[in-house]
């Protein structure tokens, strides 16, 4: 989670990918940091951006990388998760990334093979390195993001990616702001020391950059969900919506996008404010940074949080 970095992790990572995304945009070769290490990329969830963006970080750094993914893994044939990790945990791994819809499944791997483990997403808990490519986009754009106004708008009750931002976002002293219908928001997001709104127009004065977020209908079931249609007009992102928002506004989504929902399609077209696939792009750099920083890293020291739990 992004509670297991510390600011200085985080400016290490940020270096780290800097260098990483000028050698990859230049088409240069990465120093091999991670040669004939082996990389298991272990997805119980679907998932384009991020399994594809770690099988491509891991090998420009030089590792081998195995894709396992549920369907075609023999929990299929109702092997646990336990004997799942532990069978490929015999097989020596380096490293493995996880992705999984229940809460803590990165650390549960973590703890039971004891191999250094990366969290691709679990559940609606934690998605850190979707955080820290968001953070080093508006980093790359801005210098720092430190003093900035940054909106998240749409499903943060669903999505991890809203909770490993504001944890990162308000770690690097931005001005932090949540927007969703109240079915839509935690009950306790008042204390994660952000300003919530329920009126998009009123959230977005004055912001320098907003996230749009897509409704996770496959995490609900039943309760006061709007409808594509409702949730466009109250939260739906377009151009003429962003006229509130500080000039220059920057435009950003985590994907999958539900363009006419979320976001209308001529915004996310529009490269001068939507850095959407700049975003795509950080995330190899970023991935590449994280690797190496696990892979020199022992899991127990990494997994085992403030309170001294693992
Ligand atoms: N942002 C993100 O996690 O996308 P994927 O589900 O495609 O990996």
């Amino acid at each position: 989670s992004i509670g297991d970095l510390n600011p200085l992790d985080v400016r290490m990572i940020f270096e780290r990918s800097a260098v990483h995304f000028d050698n990859n945009r230049a088409g240069t070769r990465a120093e091999r940091t991670l040669d004939g290490a082996t990389l298991i990329n272990l997805f119980f969830e679907n998932s384009t951006r991020t399994l594809a963006s770690f099988e491509i970080a891991a090998k420009r750094l030089g590792a081998h990388v195995i894709n396992f993914s549920a369907g075609s893994a023999s929990i299929s044939k109702g092997e646990s998760l336990e004997d799942t990790a532990l069978t490929l945990a015999a097989m020596r791994p380096d490293l493995q990334v996880v992705r999984h819809s229940a809460a803590g499944a990165a650390q549960y791997f973590a703890r039971v093979t004891g191999v250094s483990t990366v969290n691709a997403g679990d559940g609606a808990h934690e998605h850190p390195t979707q955080a820290l490519l968001d953070a080093f986009t508006l980093t790359r754009r801005w210098g720092e993001v430190g003093g900035r106004r940054i909106l998240i708008v749409g499903d943060i009750l669903h999505s991890r990616v809203a909770r490993s931002n504001v944890a990162l976002l308000n770690m690097l002293h931005a001005d932090v702001r949540l927007c969703a219908p109240a079915t839509l928001l935690p009950e306790d997001a008042d204390r994660w020391g952000v300003q919530v709104f329920h009126d998009l127009d009123e959230a977005l004065e004055g912001c320098d950059a907003v996230m749009a977020l897509r409704i996770q209908r496959e995490r609900m079931s039943g309760g006061l969900i709007p409808s594509d249609r409702e949730y466009r007009a109250l939260y739906g992102l377009d151009h003429a919506r962003l006229e509130r928002a500080a000039p220059g506004c920057l435009v950003m989504h985590p994907g999958p996008m539900n363009r006419g929902v979320e976001i209308d399609g001529a915004l996310a077209d529009d490269r001068e404010r939507a850095v959407i696939l700049e975003q795509v792009e950080a995330g190899v750099a970023v991935r590449m940074a994280v690797l190496e920083l696990i892979s020199s890293a022992s899991p127990n020291q990494r997994y085992v949080s403030d309170s001294g739990d693992a």
